[in-house]
Order: C-alpha cells, then sequence, then structure tokens
C-alpha cells in the first residue's frame, strides 16, 4: 500500500505545484495519471521516489516513510520502484543488452560495468527481461537502431532488472504514435497483471487511461481533481479536468 498524505510541493520559486494530495493506493494496483500541461502529474511521480523533494505531507509505502527515509534507506526504496521516462533514456550507442545491464547497477559489483564484463548469470536475466517485452532479438543491436516503442520496451526491461514492485511510469508513450503506444502500454498491463506490479503511469489521453488503468487520477493546478473508476468520466468531468474548450481525442 502507498499511502500519500497531504502532499504538497512549492518549488523554490514559490510555485506551488501541488496542493494537499492525499491518495491511497493498493499493491497491484494501474493508476493512471491525467490531467493538463503543469497540473503537477511528473512532480507527484517524482515525489514519490524523492526525485523532488516534497514540502509537506508524508508518503509511506508498506509501513516506510518515504519522506523521512535517509540517503541509505532511499536507496534501497529506490531499488523496489522502478522509473519509465518519457525519453527512455537509454545510452544510445550502447547495446540493447549492455542497457538492460545497466538496471542491476546497485545490485552488482560496479567493476563489471566498468569492464562491461558481466557475469553469465547476469546476461540471462537480462535476456530473460528482454524476452518479457518481447524484444529479446535485439539485444546486440545498438540502442539507438531501435524505433522508439522499442526503445521504450528496452526502458521497461532495463527497469525489470530491479525487480521493482512499483513503477514510475512519466509519460511512457508521449512520444509514440498511437499504434506504437499501444505496443508499449500492453507490456506495462502484462508486468501487472502477471507479476503484480503497482504501476503508476501519467499519460496525456484519457483513451489511453481508459484502456489500460484501474483507476483514474486527475490533477488540475496541482490539485486532486478526480479519484475514480476510469468509466466514471463522463463529458462533465472530462470537462472538468481538461477545461471547457477541450475535446476528447480517441487514440486507437
Ligand atoms: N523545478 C521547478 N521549479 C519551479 N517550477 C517548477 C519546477 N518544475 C516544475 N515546475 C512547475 O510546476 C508545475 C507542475 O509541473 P509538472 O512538471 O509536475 O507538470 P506536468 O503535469 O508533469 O506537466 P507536463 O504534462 O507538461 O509534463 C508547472 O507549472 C511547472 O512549471
Ligand atoms: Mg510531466
Amino acid at each position: 500500500m502507498l499511502i500519500i498524505e497531504n502532499l504538497t510541493k512549492i518549488y523554490d520559486n514559490g510555485f506551488m505545484a501541488l496542493d494537499n494530495i492525499s491518495l491511497e493506493i493498493p499493491d497491484g494496483q494501474f493508476v493512471a495519471i491525467i490531467g493538463l500541461s503543469g497540473s503537477g502529474k511528473s512532480t507527484l511521480l517524482r515525489c514519490i521516489n524523492r526525485l523532488v523533494q516534497p514540502t509537506k505531507g508524508r508518503i509511506i509505502w508498506n509501513g516506510i516513510d518515504i519522506t523521512a527515509a535517509t540517503d541509505d534507506e532511499l536507496r534501497q526504496i529506490r531499488r523496489r520502484i522502478g522509473m519509465v521516462f518519457q525519453q527512455f533514456n537509454l545510452v544510445r550507442r550502447s547495446s540493447v543488452l549492455t542497457n538492460v545491464l545497466a538496471g542491476r547497477l546497485g545490485y552488482i559489483n560496479p567493476v563489471f560495468s566498468l569492464l562491461n564484463y558481466y557475469p553469465p548469470q547476469e546476461k540471462q536475466r537480462a535476456m530473460a527481461a528482454l524476452e518479457r517485452v518481447g524484444i529479446s532479438e535485439k539485444a546486440y543491436n545498438r540502442a539507438s537502431a531501435l524505433s522508439g516503442g522499442q526503445q521504450q520496451r528496452v526502458g521497461i526491461a532495463r527497469t525489470l532488472m530491479q525487480n521493482p514492485e512499483m513503477m514510475l511510469a512519466d509519460e511512457p508513450v508521449a512520444s509514440l504514435d498511437p499504434a506504437t503506444s499501444h505496443s508499449v502500454m500492453k507490456y506495462l498491463e502484462l508486468l501487472n497483471r502477471e507479476d503484480g506490479i503497482t504501476i503508476l503511469c501519467s499519460l496525456h489521453f484519457l483513451s489511453l487511461a481508459r484502456a489500460y488503468s484501474q483507476r483514474v487520477i486527475a490533477l488540475k493546478d496541482g490539485k486532486l481533481e478526480f479519484d475514480g473508476l476510469p468509466k466514471d468520466i463522463d463529458n462533465d468531468r472530462f470537462k472538468q479536468i481538461y477545461g471547457e474548450d477541450a475535446v476528447e481525442v480517441e487514440i486507437h
């Protein structure tokens, strides 16, 4: 269970990006976070693993107070939380396999990565992670030679090397076309279903949230505007979240 209590983030310039957010997210839930650009989606995700320091409030994960964690504790916590980014954040000139192996840093001796030597069992693990996202045949390609959707699947395989209990995905498909978006989202869905990984995923399109999430959280100007089932976002709700002029775009 992830418990977020009265979370507020005020950036150094005085801007309040999150305003008193409280949420309880049970283990194994697939949660979509939606809202206009600037509504606070990234700030919320980044507060959870403290890439951004919360100003007020508490974040408790399975009994551990993340907000009060020491640097050492934070390192342990971050091992169990995978991050997936919009821009994939791969080392483009390295092979797919090397990129996935980088997900094990923090677990294995850093000398291995300096020498670009990894024990066979680590390579097997990386290959298995690539198989999970249907891309093992690309293991020895350069990351830069892959399409955007394939690169994002490598990004997901890399986080699998941490054995994550939770994944924070910040607009993982925002750089991809609609068809490719589904090819990435379906793997997040698979990992949620088969491994029970809790997924918090910010998305631009409500249709994607409807297709993949069990619960939608909508932010507006840093406030919690909606928290409920995807099917309960009707036309009125949609306009409350996105504004009167917004039109819903379906993504097929
Ligand atoms: N380091 C910072 N310093 C000051 N203000 C910031 C900082 N980072 C973000 N903000 C502001 O906080 C608000 C929320 O930003 P955030 O990146 O969380 O929004 P978002 O919902 O992820 O937007 P997008 O959909 O564009 O990614 C924005 O108004 C942004 O300008
Ligand atoms: Mg963002």
